[in-house]
C-alpha cells in the first residue's frame, strides 16, 4: 500500500466532487479525487439540464463559461399547461431579470473533467475498495485501490463525499447520527432523447388527466421530453410510437404540434424527496445526492450540488489553511436551509403537476395552477424559487 498526502479527498466525479476539486484548486487547496466508474461513463450518463442563473454565473465566473456561453440556450420563463390551455410565465420580468439556462448536466461533467485534467489534477476513475476512516481524527484517511490494483492510502484533513445517493460515504456516518427523512412517489419518469428540433422556445410543463408531461430539450437539434409513467414502469411497455402518441395526447392544444424524431435514449426514473442530515460527521462532509435528492421537476438536483460544494469550498479552505473550524462547523445548517427550501418547492411542483389522487386533489391541483397563471404574486413566487432561492452567493460571484 502506497501512502500519500493531499489537502482533501473527494469521492465522486459527478457535478459535485468535480466542482469542489476545481473551486479548492482555485484558492490553492490540492484534491485526490477518486470515482468507481470510467471517465466515458461519468461523461456520458444522463441527466437534468437546467442551470440555475446563481450556477450559471459561478461557473462563468471560475473560468467554466466558454462552452456553456456557447451552447448553452437561455430562457427568460415556462410555459405551464392545463385544462387544455397553455400560460406563459414571464421569469426574467417577475424576478427582475433573473433567467435560467439549458446546459446539460453531462457536458457540465465533460468541462470540469478537461478543466481539471488540464490542470494536472490527481483524478482516479475506475477505483475499487474506496474506504474512509479515522473521521473523528483531524487526520482522515481515504483508501482505494487503482484500475491497476495497486492499494493507496490518502492522510487528508477532511474528505468530501460527493459520491451520490448509493454511495459509500453516507453509510461511513456514524451510527445513530444521521436524521433521514424521506418520501416515495408513486409515480416516475419515462425519458427520451430525440434528434428533433425542440417544437417549443421555453419548457412546456403540462398537466392532463392522463398524466404529467414535460418538453424540454438539450440543443436546437436535440429535444428532452417526459412522461409521467407509474413508479415500476417496464420500460419495454414503451415503444416509440406509444410515447410519441401519447406525448402528443398530452401536450395538445389547438395550432401546435410536436415534432417527432428519432429516439436515442429511454429510461424510466423513480422519484423520491430525501434529506439525511447532518451534512457532516467530523472531518467527513457529504454534498449532493449523497445528503439529499429531490423530485426532477423544477430541476433543482444539480444546482443544489453546485451550491453545498460553493459553501464546502470555503469551509474546506478555512481548515486546510488552519484558519479555524468556524465555516466547516456552519456547513451542515447553511445548506440545509436552501436543500428544504429546494426540497419543498419540487415536491410542491411535482404534487401540483403530477396525477395520482381522487377528485378533490384533482381541483385542487388545477385551483392552484390557475392562481399560479393570474396572480402575479403567486406567479412570483414560483419563478423566484426556480430561478434559485436563495440566489446564490460565494467567494467567487
Ligand atoms: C431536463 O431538461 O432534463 C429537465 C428540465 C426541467 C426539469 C426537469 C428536467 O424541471
Amino acid at each position: 500500500m502506497t501512502t500519500e498526502r493531499t489537502q482533501v479527498g473527494i469521492v465522486g466525479a459527478g457535478p459535485a466532487g468535480l466542482l469542489l476539486s476545481h473551486l479548492l484548486a482555485l484558492r490553492g487547496v490540492d484534491s485526490v479525487l477518486v470515482e468507481n466508474r470510467s471517465r466515458a461513463y461519468c461523461e456520458a450518463r444522463q441527466r437534468a439540464g437546467l442551470l440555475e442563473d446563481g450556477t450559471v454565473k459561478l461557473l462563468r465566473a471560475t473560468g467554466l463559461g466558454a462552452r456553456l456561453d456557447r451552447e448553452g440556450l437561455e430562457h427568460g420563463g415556462i410555459y405551464l399547461q392545463f385544462a387544455g390551455e397553455r400560460h406563459h410565465l414571464d421569469f426574467l420580468g417577475l424576478t427582475g431579470g433573473r433567467a435560467v439556462t439549458i446546459y446539460a448536466q453531462t457536458e457540465i461533467v465533460k468541462d470540469l473533467i478537461e478543466a481539471r485534467t488540464a490542470a494536472g489534477a490527481a483524478l482516479h476513475f475506475e477505483v475499487t475498495g474506496t474506504e474512509v476512516a479515522d473521521l473523528d481524527t483531524d487526520r482522515p484517511v481515504l483508501r482505494y485501490t487503482d484500475a491497476g490494483g495497486h492499494r493507496h492510502q490518502v492522510v487528508c484533513d477532511a474528505i468530501a463525499g460527493c459520491d451520490g445517493f448509493h454511495g459509500a460515504c453516507r453509510p461511513a456516518m456514524p451510527d445513530g447520527l444521521l436524521q433521514v427523512v424521506e418520501r416515495s412517489y408513486p409515480f416516475g419518469w419515462l425519458g427520451i432523447l430525440a434528434e428533433v428540433p425542440p417544437s417549443t422556445d421555453e419548457l412546456i410543463y403540462c398537466r392532463h388527466p392522463n398524466g404529467f408531461a414535460l418538453h424540454s430539450m438539450r440543443s436546437p437539434q436535440v429535444s428532452r421530453l417526459y412522461l409521467q409513467v407509474p413508479a415500476d414502469e417496464d420500460i419495454d411497455e414503451w415503444p416509440d410510437d406509444r410515447i410519441w402518441a401519447e406525448l402528443s395526447t398530452r401536450f395538445a392544444v389547438p395550432g401546435w404540434e410536436l415534432k417527432q424524431g428519432p429516439v436515442t435514449e429511454k429510461s424510466v426514473t423513480p422519484m423520491r424527496s430525501f434529506v439525511a442530515a447532518p451534512m457532516r460527521a467530523g472531518r467527513l462532509f457529504l454534498a449532493g445526492d449523497a445528503a439529499h435528492i429531490v423530485p426532477p421537476t423544477g430541476a433543482k438536483g444539480l444546482n443544489l450540488a453546485v451550491a453545498d460544494v460553493t459553501v464546502l469550498a470555503d469551509a474546506l479552505t478555512e481548515l486546510a489553511r488552519g484558519r479555524g473550524t468556524a465555516a466547516a462547523d456552519a456547513y451542515s445548517d447553511a445548506c440545509l436551509e436552501r436543500v428544504w427550501r429546494a426540497s419543498h418547492f419540487s415536491w410542491w411542483m411535482t404534487t401540483m403537476l403530477h396525477v395520482a389522487g381522487d377528485a378533490m386533489d384533482e381541483q385542487l391541483m388545477q385551483s392552484q395552477l390557475r392562481y399560479v397563471t393570474t396572480s402575479r404574486a403567486a406567479a412570483t413566487s414560483l419563478a423566484e424559487n426556480y430561478v434559485g432561492y436563495p440566489p446564490l452567493k460565494s467567494h467567487f460571484i
